[in-house]
């Protein structure tokens, strides 16, 4: 069974905990695309939907959903969300699609976060993926002189490489710039977190301690749960 095919399995049990006048935080990325198409299909009344990106508010729009803003729903029932990789207690790295920030506000505003991947995002040590850190573009070259340094007392050799695309570089919606961090192994990944909010010109990092519920994980049989 290929990813996608595990992506959307695990999106469309996801949509199935949506209920009918709630508020839902979407996600971004192709998994949380396959938990959007699902919810839409779903038709259910009352909902609100907050996005957490520009692409996944276009994707709800032409499905049809809903929209709303964190300043007018506040509060959100559920949010369903992708990560890029799901580690033990269910630490995330997530970012990958620049979109952390605004994800991490939607998660923070959340009663609940639900997490769903394909059985390949889920890992024994944060950190193969390289971590996303979103840095203010202002004297960015100066922010990551000081998150080499933060890496390096992580024992973390490899300095944050900036995020380039054909057309120069990667702005989040905020107009910022993402920093990937190659880390290997995220040893102490709440120090890590605590160091990087640190550093001034950071906005945010793409670790997500402490905030996802649950899981549902796209595997060969089926979806797999699993709980911090
Ligand atoms: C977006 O910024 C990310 O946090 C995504 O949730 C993450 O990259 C997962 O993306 P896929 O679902 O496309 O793998």
């Amino acid at each position: 069974m290929s990813a996608d095919t595990q992506k959307r399995l695990a999106g469309e049990a996801a949509a199935l905990r949506v209920e009918a006048g709630m508020t839902v935080g979407l996600g971004t990325g192709s998994t949380a695309a396959w938990f959007v198409r699902a919810l839409a299909a779903r038709n259910l009344t009352g909902l609100r939907c907050v996005p957490t990106s520009e692409a996944t508010a276009e994707l709800a729009r032409e499905l049809g959903l809903p929209l709303s803003t964190l300043e007018d729903s506040p509060r959100i029932d559920l949010t369903v969300d992708g990560a890029d990789e799901v580690g033990p207690g269910l630490a995330l790295i997530k970012g990958g699609g620049a979109a952390l920030l605004r994800e991490k506000l939607v998660w923070e505003a959340s009663a609940r976060c639900l997490v769903i991947a394909d059985a390949a995002k889920v890992v024994q040590t944060l950190g193969a993926f390289a971590l996303p850190i979103e840095v203010v573009a202002f004297g960015h070259k100066t922010t990551a002189n000081r998150i080499a340094d933060v890496l390096i007392d992580h024992e973390i050799a490899m300095p944050a490489r900036v995020r380039t695309a054909d057309r120069g570089l990667v702005r989040t919606d905020g107009g910022n710039l993402i920093y990937d961090a190659k880390c290997g192994a995220v040893h102490d990944p709440a120090r890590l977190a605590d160091d990087l909010k640190l550093i001034t010109g950071v906005v945010e990092h793409g670790l997500f301690l402490d905030l996802a519920d649950e899981a549902i994980i796209g595997t060969d049989g089926g979806v797999e749960l699993l709980t911090p």
